[in-house]
């Protein structure tokens, strides 16, 4: 038996999604800059995609800027809030994604940014009170970039109290967004968020495409350079078929959310459930064993299995068919891979083996019974 337990990488595709863009790719091939019917055509689609993922985040079509995914939404937020809007310092988290982590440190090393990090408790929550001391700190620019929901742990952030205290200290707010668009819901008339990055491929869509919500009047230059793509701001031929695409998953991921709430969490209730019996003194890292306050997509576990034998649970599991993650790779039985448990973790949990088990749809109770048939041979 085959078991993918790795959304959070990456989802599988809704076969509408697929029928859709392979639609896309043999009826409208046309360059979307084009002036002719075939480009006409394509650019239509283009801008009914645009304004369908606006109409479903409650934005404004021109606030959604097609990228190439998570990576270059958050690169370009980052990159023009420096060059475009005067920020010198940046407030992020040691628990973001590489993406924001390595952009600061580059922009560190470029542009002399100044940059901060808001601490974290144990179960992975931002303390909010020192990130008030931050915005504080001085009177420089500042941007706050703070993920949403997180890739490892599953955290969820309160989008509207940081976003609110970054305004309150007339600070600008990004978010990483990328494991929560498609998953939650987003009113961007309400939120008090400047930016948000999204990728396709986490919420059953392609790869390789999402998009930066960038509130109007922001003062955005481009951050790629070239033609007059996306209003100029990113150059570069769209790629119609996966934008398309893109607005069909997130479509659908709307239309029957609450249902498949219902549904993914209920099978993150089950695994939480039997893996309790198996392991009475199972560690949830972060905050991802608590209803509501993580999403219901993910669990992030630390196993007490003896270190000798924690070596071969990867081979283990990879062996038997179960696909999941230990939230970044890592070679050893350690949790040294990881820069999010790392900033975390204590004992015992440190010494064991932490695991990131993450479900879709498309997950069935009968794969939770296999995984827990599989860790129980293990054990043996
Ligand atoms: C929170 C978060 N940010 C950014 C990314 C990067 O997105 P992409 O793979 O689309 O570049 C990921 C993907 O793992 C992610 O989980």
């Amino acid at each position: 038996m085959n078991v993918y337990f790795d959304n959070a990488a990456t989802t599988p595709l809704r076969k509408e999604v697929i029928q859709i863009i392979s639609n896309v790719m043999e009826d409208c091939f046309g360059n979307p800059s084009s002036v002719h019917a075939f480009g006409r055509t394509a650019k239509t689609n283009l801008e009914t995609a645009r304004k369908g993922i606006a109409k479903l985040l409650n934005a404004a079509p021109q606030e959604i800027i097609f990228t190439s995914g998570g990576t270059e939404s958050d690169n370009m937020i980052l990159h023009c809030a420096v060059k475009d809007l005067g920020v010198r310092t940046i407030i992020s988290s040691k628990i973001e994604h590489h993406a924001i982590l390595h952009a600061m440190e580059a922009l560190k090393i470029n542009n002399g940014i100044r940059t901060l990090y808001v601490d974290v408790t144990k179960d992975g929550s931002v303390d909010l009170d020192h990130l008030k001391a931050l915005l504080q700190s001085d009177d420089s620019r500042k941007l706050v970039s703070l993920m949403h929901v997180n890739n490892e742990i599953g955290n969820i952030l309160d989008l509207n109290a940081v976003g609110e205290l970054c305004h309150d200290n007339n600070a600008l707010f990004h978010t990483d967004a990328v494991q929560g668009v498609g998953h939650f819901t987003f009113d961007m008339e309400q939120l008090p968020v400047d930016f948000l990055s999204a990728a396709a491929h986490k919420f059953h869509g392609p790869k390789g495409v999402g998009f930066s919500f960038v509130r109007k009047n922001s003062g955005l230059q481009p951050f790629i350079h070239g033609g007059a793509q996306e209003r100029g701001l990113r150059a570069g031929t769209e790629s119609v078929h996966n934008i398309v695409g893109m607005q069909k998953a997130l479509e659908l991921a709307y239309v029957s959310l609450e249902k498949e709430k219902v549904q993914v969490n209920k099978l993150k209730s089950y695994f939480i459930e039997k893996l309790r019996e198996l392991f009475p003194d199972v560690i949830f890292n972060g905050l991802s064993g608590v209803e509501n306050k993580s999403t219901y997509t993910l669990v992030n576990v630390a196993l007490p299995i003896p270190a000798d034998k924690s070596l071969l649970l990867d081979f283990h599991l990879d062996l038997k068919g179960v696909a999941c993650s230990k939230g970044s790779a890592c070679q050893s039985g350690s949790n040294s891979g990881s820069h999010v448990l790392k900033a975390i973790q204590e004992a015992p949990a440190t010494d064991w083996p932490s695991l990131r088990f993450s479900f879709s749809i498309f997950n069935t109770k009968e794969e939770i019974d296999y995984l827990i048939q599989v860790l129980k041979e293990f054990l043996k």
